[in-house]
């Protein structure tokens, strides 16, 4: 095909996905998978450079799967794997291992910020390498495009840096991909503390909304909201950060504008906008948790589509591994 090579991935680390991870990701995957040869990965093997509990990692990749495509991820159409299925990925990441700086792997912002958070001696070489072995996943498939929020533009930067320094050495062999940066109001805030980001890593889940909790969890987490007490449904990120917050979910699940919904709920209080956005948000959310709980109820099925999916991942990874091997002599 002509079309334009894809690639993103979500790790597996959560038993559901949050409402971020929905409009930040799977809904412009879903777009984007009309227009370009996309894969879209489940990244088990970043996923092991925090402690991971077995048993769980090995439930949460197959939910994560499920939840791709109950929200629209075709496996037909896209290749939706599991990272550890497809050797290649371990094995392009240490021959880039071979290329990377010290420093320059130091430098990398989210590495700073997660071993301060687990303390420097607790951090792994892993966890170092993590955007190598993520470089290795996107050149692997001679990428064009990278769908991922801001704080990934770092690890796309080195990702870049290291296609070129092989290139040169050892002679052309891997596309430069670019970031496809999401948009602002694809950026969604935790309904507790509107002012971060949300995450299924988040420490308290009181304001966080998963995809497969039960419609009154929802409504009643989107109820309890912060928002101020200027009762005005207004954008305002700075001054109303959870008015706003609930305004961008609102127009991206509705495919409406801001400008509109802020019209139609111009006379009300928060409780009539925050009661529509219930409905939304559990219109949007019901039947993408009934078809993920009926998929997990069918786990044979599930390994088989990612079974073939795998497959058709290696095919492409295993020749551009190969052509790494020739160059450099393995
Ligand atoms: P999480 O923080 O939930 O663990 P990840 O860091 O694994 O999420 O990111 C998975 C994907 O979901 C990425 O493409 C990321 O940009 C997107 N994403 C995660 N959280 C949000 C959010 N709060 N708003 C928008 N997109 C998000
Ligand atoms: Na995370």
């Amino acid at each position: 095909t002509n079309k334009p090579r894809l690639y993103s991935g979500m790790q597996p680390s959560s038993d559901s996905l949050q409402i971020g991870n929905y409009i930040g990701a799977l809904l412009s995957w879903k777009r984007m998978q009309e227009e370009c040869d996309a894969l879209f990965s489940i990244v088990d093997l970043h996923a092991i450079t925090v402690p991971q509990d077995p048993a769980q990692l090995r439930e949460n990749t197959r939910r994560t799967a499920a939840q791709y495509i109950a929200a629209g991820i075709d496996p037909s159409r896209s290749t939706l794997y599991v990272q550890s299925h497809v050797p290649a990925h371990a094995e392009l990441a240490w021959v880039l291992n071979t290329i990377t700086g010290f420093g320059e792997a130091g430098r990398m912002t989210q590495f700073k910020d997660k071993s301060a958070k687990q303390g420097a001696d607790a951090a792994s070489v892993g966890l170092f390498a993590y955007p190598v072995l993520m470089a290795a996943d996107i050149l692997l498939y001679r990428t064009e495009v990278v769908p991922v929020g801001e704080d990934q533009r770092q690890h796309i930067e080195l990702t870049r840096d290291l296609a070129t320094r092989f290139n040169s050495r050892f002679g052309d062999t891997f596309v430069l991909p670019e970031a496809r940066i999401l948009t602002e109001t694809a950026k969604i805030y935790d309904l507790q503390n509107p002012t971060a980001k949300m995450s299924k890593s988040a420490e308290s889940h009181a304001g966080v909304i998963w995809l497969l909790d039960e419609p009154s969890v929802t409504a009643k987490k989107i109820m309890r909201a912060v928002t101020d007490d200027d009762a005005s449904v207004r954008f305002d990120r700075e001054a109303k950060p959870g008015v706003s917050n609930l305004l961008s979910i609102y127009s991206v699940l509705s495919e409406r504008s801001v400008d509109s919904i802020e019209d139609e709920f111009a006379a009300s209080g928060y409780g009539a906008f925050k009661k529509g956005l219930a409905e939304l948000v559990v219109s949007v959310f019901e039947p993408i948790r009934a078809r993920t709980l009926e998929m997990l109820d069918d786990p044979a099925e599930l390994d088989r589509i990612l079974a073939g999916n795998a497959a058709r991942a290696q095919e492409i990874a295993d020749q551009t591994l190969q052509t790494v091997y020739d160059r450099i002599g393995l």
